[in-house]
């Protein structure tokens, strides 16, 4: 991104005719749809609203870190807490695409219920290149159904997608250039930790997967503090489907197995398996299996490059 000011003052000209009326903007609290709300509002003020859905497979700590960092960026926003209702559209539900697609219209259910409230029609979405292009269109294959892009159900809502030219790394520099804080932050997928968890989603296996990544967080950040690993692009844990068996004591145990993922990446498109240093990986390893005592019992790392893997395990 060359001219991140020219970039801003022709993306609020364009919002400016593309939201006539009071629109919604869909805010996760991710980099993307930050700068879009950051966006919408410089362009018609109050008449865009932002919303923060907690679909109750947040991170730790994460609707708090939002509420801050939309202080932080003068946006105004509002918090639908709506997680017994996709949990309920989960219930049973294995297949990732189908999670994504069920998520989609959770998402959509709830602001099309916000737009009404607010007497609008406009959809304002942080959207990116590579999300349109990964959910297929034209003549590309679908790698994955981004629950914003491929898995929209329909909406009587207009779409208004201010970055879907942008990649990451010019995102990014849109953020410096508005002074939205922690450009760096990690991206974190629209569906949450229902895509950390394999296989069906329940609230003690989000629980689960919530705890160990937490961890993961902690630790990496620790070292990136202390100098002794440069910032990766993403680190997360994941909980397997498969159960495997661990010891307590005397008892042999059936338990979770979590995969630790640290890759680096400029744009998502390719990602490169980070050479964690041992001992941080002992100290993670130790750390979950031992704040989920008898839940999880293993803990492994995914050495694989993207491609042939994706980041995401699902
Ligand atoms: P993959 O797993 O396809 O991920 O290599 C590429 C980037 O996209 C993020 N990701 C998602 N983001 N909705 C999102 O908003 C999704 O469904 C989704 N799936 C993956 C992923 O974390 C990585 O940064």
């Amino acid at each position: 991104m060359n001219d991140p000011a020219g970039f801003v003052a022709s993306a609020v000209d364009r919002l400016r005719t593309e939201l006539p009326g009071p629109a919604i903007v869909a805010a996760s609290g991710g980099i993307d749809s930050t700068i879009a709300a950051v966006l919408a509002q410089r362009a018609v003020g109050d008449r865009a609203h932002a919303v923060f859905v907690d679909t109750g497979f947040l991170r730790a700590g994460e609707v708090e870190r939002v509420a801050e960092l939309f202080r932080a960026c003068g946006l105004r926003h509002e918090l639908v807490r709506a997680g017994p209702r996709f949990f309920g559209a989960l219930a049973g539900v294995a297949d990732p695409e189908e999670k994504r697609r069920r998520i989609g219209a959770e998402f959509v259910r709830r602001f099309e219920e916000e737009a009404a409230r607010v007497g609008g029609d406009r959809l304002v979405q942080g959207t990116i290149a590579p999300d349109w292009i990964e959910s297929g269109g034209g003549a590309r294959a679908t790698i994955k159904t981004h629950h914003n892009v491929g898995g929209l159900p329909p909406t009587h809502l207009t779409i208004v997608e201010p970055l879907r030219d942008l990649y990451k790394d010019e995102v990014r520099a849109v953020a410096t250039f508005l002074g939205v804080p922690s450009p760096e932050r990690q991206p974190f997928p629209g569906p949450g930790l229902a895509v950390r968890v394999e296989g069906p989603v329940t609230e003690e296996r989000i629980r689960r997967v919530r705890v160990a990544n937490a961890i993961v967080e902690e630790e990496i950040d620790r070292a990136v503090g202390a100098g002794k690993l440069p910032r990766p692009w993403q680190y997360f844990a994941v909980l397997l489907a498969s159960r495997t068996v661990g010891v307590t004591g005397d008892n042999r145990v059936h338990g979770d197995a979590v995969v630790v993922r640290v890759v680096e990446s400029t744009d998502a498109m390719t990602a490169t398996a980070l050479a964690v240093p041992a001992a941080l990986l002992r100290t993670i390893s130790e750390r979950i299996t031992r704040e989920l005592s008898g839940a999880v019992v293993r803990v492994l790392y995914d050495v694989t490059d993207k491609p042939p893997a994706t980041i995401e395990w699902e």
